[in-house]
């Protein structure tokens, strides 16, 4: 066993129901776990030590939703929607086009530059999901490569019907042989997605999907409310779906629903300022009681940012919501979404993801949008490169 005494930290944040109190605060790192946390002065002896000089700490950001296994760019559709194109999702089947033209070694690489990028900014746990493969041999192809990269990975066969194919033959394919073979051969998959839209999948298309998922053991996700109201978060909470992302537009009903349920609301912040969409209602799910996540959506074509912190600025500045709520929905929201008690928070036992901010405290975080704060990051108590 080795051991590392983190100290000097100017403000802790750790998400335990007794916070350590004011002063300089300390963390002790055993193995991969969190050994110990309190006021500095009180901390126990470790291995080697090494101090913050007075900067926050706080848990690594879990992203938990990612569309990361994909090829080609799309900063053209991106200049036409700045220039006033609306987003559409049909955009999707570029890079579904792209990413089967491509070697495994690409995608994997790719993936793999995304991953580092995120980590190095303080991202410690990320979800990524398939989604641009679309034929049983690339979405087996892109949950194998995801699996090898990534914590937590999802099956989203169901993200567009694909150029020649009925939506009904792909629905049929989707709950049949594509998730038995993703289930089967790509190792390490834990959930099942659909993206429930007018354009993508109606809302008993969704509940058909997660059905057969749960029949193969998966957890439910679904992308709903993204462009416009919609059945998605019904769907999802009818399901008992582990949560409802992007959840934009919510009437009253979507919120009462999710607030009496222990589906999670993963707002994506970042992808509806890209999209030219409304701010995701935050501040109305958390007063309504709903258990809020904040993920980045990093993807090829309605959000390429993998920064966490440039979501919890939007959701601090555009959706009412104080720092602790946003830093809190960054990762245990994040952890919660996952259905995860290993992350997200660094109570005596938690993996240690330690993120160590070039600032005093997690308010820096929206006063300073845009500026890159992370000064160090630990996961599973392994320094991750600068
Ligand atoms: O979460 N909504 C569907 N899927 C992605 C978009 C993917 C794309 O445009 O390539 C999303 O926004």
């Amino acid at each position: 066993m080795t051991s590392l005494l983190v100290t000097g930290i100017g403000e802790l944040t750790t998400h335990d129901d007794e916070p350590a109190g004011p002063g300089p605060c300390a963390v002790v790192i055993e193995d991969e776990h969190v050994a110990w946390t309190g006021r500095a002065r009180d901390a126990p002896a470790a291995d080697t030590a090494v101090d913050v000089g007075g900067r926050a700490v706080l848990p690594g950001w879990v992203d938990s939703h990612t569309h990361l296994v994909f090829a080609g760019d799309r900063g053209e559709e991106f200049a036409q929607r700045v220039a006033g194109r609306p987003y559409a999702a049909s955009g999707i089947q570029d890079t579904v086009d792209a990413t089967r033209a491509a070697s495994d070694d690409d995608l994997a690489a790719r993936l793999r530059r995304h991953v580092d990028e995120a980590a190095r900014q303080g991202t410690t746990c990320l979800e990524t999901k398939t989604g641009y493969g679309l034929t049983v041999a690339d979405e087996v192809r892109a949950a194998r490569i995801a699996a090898a990269a990534v914590d937590e990975v999802t099956y989203l066969g169901a993200h567009l019907t694909p150029a020649g194919t009925t939506p009904e033959e792909y629905l049929d394919l989707v709950c049949g042989p594509m998730l038995d073979a993703v289930v089967e051969e790509a190792g390490h998959v834990r959930w099942i997605d659909v993206f429930c839209e007018d354009g993508a999948f109606g809302g008993d298309a969704a509940a058909r999907v997660l059905a057969a998922g749960a029949a193969r053991g998966l957890g439910g996700r679904v992308h709903g409310n993204q462009l416009g109201p919609g059945p998605g978060v019904g769907v999802a909470v009818a399901a008992g779906a582990a949560s409802v992302d992007h959840a934009t537009h919510l009437g009253d009903a979507d919120i009462d629903a999710l607030a009496g349920s222990s589906t999670v609301a993963t707002l994506l912040p970042a992808c509806d300022l890209s999209t030219g969409q409304p701010p995701p209602p935050a501040r109305r799910l958390l007063d309504a009681g709903a258990t809020v996540a904040l993920a980045s959506n990093a993807n090829p074509g309605s959000c390429y940012t993998t920064s966490m912190a440039l979501c919890v600025a939007l959701a601090v500045l555009q959706c009412g919501l104080s720092v602790p709520e946003a830093v809190r929905a960054a990762t245990l929201g994040g952890a919660r979404a996952l259905r995860r008690d290993d992350v997200g928070h660094l109570r005596v036992g938690a993996r240690a993801d330690l993120h160590v901010l070039d600032a005093p405290t997690v308010v820096h975080l929206a006063q300073r949008p845009g500026v890159p704060l992370t000064a160090a990051v630990w996961r599973a108590g392994r320094r991750v490169p600068a």
